[in-house]
């Protein structure tokens, strides 16, 4: 692409002059022709050449998704449509001595294999531009950059072509008026006799012959292969809604999917890069080959389990039950995302719920505009607090809001985050009063619950209302604390099971025993009449120094 790139610019240069154009080459030969630059250019073509060969060659259906299939008719028209210009200009300049210049590929380009030099241009372009599309967008920053890489990805081609026409035009033009400069430039830079012509479309012929024939009888191959296949050589696979297919041996998960009709994930288009077409093999994993070193790389690197496959890298030699791992629709975003967030697991955590208290009164009195002004204000504030203490706001509904802690820190370290995170948005909440004292007829107030305890995470959700949350016992119960701050005249309703985890002592608490709904052992619970209480002084003393550190970031930074 960088070679093609710099082509194309090349060729733009066609818009000013034919000097232009040349004074252009001179640049790009000086570069491109350093000897070995133009090995790893002639290496880099061939490999890519026998790659995409082998790639067809091991394809076992050809149902796949629409950028993939213009891909691949573009990459297999790359060398038909390529081989007069390449035998026109690398091959000819080395074995015959000719010295290249544009005016004499336009001369012999232009006008009757115009068309056909625009399809090579256009072909490489978007092959190259889909294969880039596809290696990138695993790279963070890249959906941000993807609107402004689209326009030289158009401009460039378009202005390139452009060119060509011009300097077409202009060699016409020229030799029209002058009909002794094209002999006198053909005798000078050697250009090749009728006999090397007529040897240079002779072989190109045969290239594209030899070519053609070699895909042609992959094609045929595959579909006998395919065709004898059906009859021996089944393997089934089963997938998790109990549907079992039976397909030909060597194809690999994905194809097999794709074949017949099942959403697969495949942000990376099935290289093997980006993990979101991981299956859990449930049946069948000992019998199946072992991962490739490639795969096995990614597999460590989102933290798969043993019985985890990449459905693009593993072909199936005996029969196997599978469990998809992601939405068909999963995006970039979720590719190479570790396994366990996504997965469900079970972990304890702290799991907090905290409530504007009699938030429907106030919304009553205010005008819609200034309900949502509140409760934005209101919600930004909290969801600082809560993330710089390193909690993760898992939601915000109407007026309340819940957070898990120790997603990564475990639940000593989640208990203590979270009892700082209460204090901080007390904190936060009485300086919000301050602020908004002239707007508010009576300052707001909240009510916050935290329970820790085992709970099951995991992503959750339909399509673009998917997120990292926690179900289970443990949440229901901070989630009633919460509603318990009320019955409490408390600001802060947390378990002991919560402080103890903390290693904690909080004297301004006051013990109670409450019973909850659904459980039928009363909670020890503390309550805190300001929830400032639930985090001392002598804790932020014993705070680690990352913590004070990221604490003195944010206050700098005004968060
Ligand atoms: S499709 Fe990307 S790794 Fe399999």
């Amino acid at each position: 692409m960088a070679y093609a790139a710099t082509h194309l610019l090349n060729h733009t240069l066609g818009l000013v002059s034919l000097e232009a154009l040349a004074a252009g080459r001179h640049v790009f030969a000086r570069f491109w022709l350093f000897a070995p630059v133009q090995a790893i250019l002639v290496i880099a073509f061939l490999v890519h050449l026998v790659l995409g060969l082998a790639r067809l060659w091991q394809r076992t259906t050809w149902r796949m998704p629409f950028w993939e299939a213009i891909q691949l008719v573009l990459g297999l028209a790359i060398p038909l449509l390529g081989a007069l210009h390449i035998m026109g200009t690398f091959v000819i300049e080395r074995c015959c001595g000719v010295r290249g210049s544009y005016v004499f590929v336009l001369a012999g380009l232009w006008p009757g294999q115009a068309w056909r030099q625009t399809a090579f241009v256009l072909a490489v372009w978007i092959h190259g531009c889909i294969g880039v599309h596809y290696w990138l967008r695993l790279k963070p920053g890249y959906r941000r950059a993807q609107r402004w890489l689209v326009l030289p990805a158009v401009l460039l081609p378009c202005l390139a072509l452009l060119g060509f026409v011009d300097g077409g035009r202009a060699v016409l033009t020229r030799a029209a008026l002058d009909p002794a400069w094209l002999p006198e430039l053909a005798r000078v830079d050697r250009w090749p006799d009728t006999a090397t012509a007529a040897w240079v479309y002779a072989t190109e012929d045969r290239i594209v012959w030899v070519l053609a024939s070699l895909i042609f009888g992959i094609v045929v191959v595959d579909l006998l292969r395919g065709a004898l296949a059906r009859r021996r050589n089944r393997v089934r696979v089963t997938y998790d809604g109990g549907r079992t297919i039976a397909f030909r041996r060597g194809a690999t998960l994905l194809e097999v999917s794709r074949a017949f009709g099942i959403a697969h994930a495949a942000v990376c288009g099935g290289r093997g890069r980006c993990s979101t077409c991981r299956v859990r093999v449930t049946r069948g994993l000992e019998e199946q080959p072992a991962p490739s070193p490639a795969e096995r790389r990614v597999l460590e690197r989102i933290g798969a389990e043993a019985d985890v496959r990449l459905a693009c890298q593993l072909r199936p030699t005996h029969d196997l039950a599978v469990t998809m791992l992601m939405q068909a629709d999963t995006n970039a975003l979720g590719a190479l995302r570790k396994m366990d967030p996504s997965q469900g697991s079970e972990r304890e955590i702290a799991v907090m719920f905290a409530d504007l208290r009699d938030f429907t009164r106030i919304s009553e009195t205010r005008l819609p505009y200034d309900v949502v002004f509140l409760l934005n204000r209101y919600f930004t504030v909290m969801g600082a607090a809560i993330e710089r203490e390193g909690g993760h706001v898992d939601k915000f509904v109407g007026d309340g809001i819940m957070a898990l802690f120790g997603l990564e820190k475990g639940p000593a370290e989640g208990a203590r985050a979270s009892l700082a995170a209460a204090a901080a948005m007390a904190e936060a909440l009485s300086a919000l009063n301050d602020e908004l004292a002239h707007e508010l007829k009576a300052p707001l107030r909240m009510g916050v619950g935290i329970h820790a305890g085992p709970t099951i995470v995991g992503e959750l959700g339909y399509r673009r209302a998917v997120s990292l949350t926690a179900i289970g016992d443990t949440v229901n119960t901070a989630s009633r604390l919460e509603a318990l701050t009320k019955e409490l005249s408390a600001q802060l309703v947390v378990s002991v099971h919560l402080v103890e985890l903390a290693a904690l002592d909080l004297p301004a608490a006051r013990p109670a025993e409450v019973e909850l709904r659904g459980r039928r052992a009363r909670l020890p619970v503390l309550a805190f009449t300001d929830a400032r209480d639930a985090w001392p002084a002598a804790a932020m003393e014993s705070e680690p120094a990352a913590g004070a550190w990221n604490r003195w970031l944010a206050t700098l930074l005004g968060r």
